[in-house]
């Protein structure tokens, strides 16, 4: 018999490697090499690049959030939600909803065109706050996979 909970860790798991690795990818390689482009090409072609990978983190963020969803009901965790010593429970769930309504809301409907006129105004300043945001996904990225391991291999914090 297949182990139904042990395959969707370990599908949970690998949509994680994937989107969280594009973005500290993005953050820590490409963010500072546009950086070193004239201020006017940086937003065109970070946008360009920026699109291949959002589709691609559409996918991994949609199978992260199904599978985690899953693994909430097949552990019978809903209630731990409230339980501060599952408190990884929560920080997953709040930043998937992060990444899912910039993704598939505010992206799409008027992020991309809101930055695209701050960008055109002032390309340096974009710039900077485009990496900002990004640093601080990446460090909140690394402390929630950092604490949800430890916690789901027995660390209580
Ligand atoms: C809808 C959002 C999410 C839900 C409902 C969810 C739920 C879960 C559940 C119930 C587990 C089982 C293990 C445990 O007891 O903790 C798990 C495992 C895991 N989750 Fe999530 N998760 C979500 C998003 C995320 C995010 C955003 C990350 C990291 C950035 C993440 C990283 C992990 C990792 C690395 C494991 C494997 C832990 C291990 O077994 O070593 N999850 N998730």
């Amino acid at each position: 018999m297949i182990d139904v909970p042990a395959l969707a860790r370990a599908l949970h798991v690998a949509a994680i490697v994937h989107w969280i690795g594009g973005l500290m990818f993005v953050t820590m390689v490409i963010l500072p090499s546009l950086g070193e482009l004239r201020p006017e090409i940086r937003a065109a072609s970070f946008a360009a690049i920026e699109r291949r990978f959002a589709a691609q983190a559409r996918l991994s963020v949609a199978l992260a959030g199904a599978t985690g969803f899953y693994l909430l009901h097949a552990f019978g965790l809903w209630g731990a939600l409230a339980d501060p010593h599952m408190w990884r429970l929560v920080a997953m769930l709040a930043l998937w909803a992060v990444f899912a309504i910039m993704l598939f809301v505010a992206e799409p409907l008027f992020l991309h065109d809101l930055f695209d006129r701050f960008a055109a105004t002032d390309p340096v300043a974009a710039h900077v706050l485009l990496l900002r945001m990004h640093r601080i996904l990446t460090v909140i990225a690394i402390v929630v996979i950092i604490g949800t391991v430890a916690g789901a291999h027995g660390l209580d914090f």
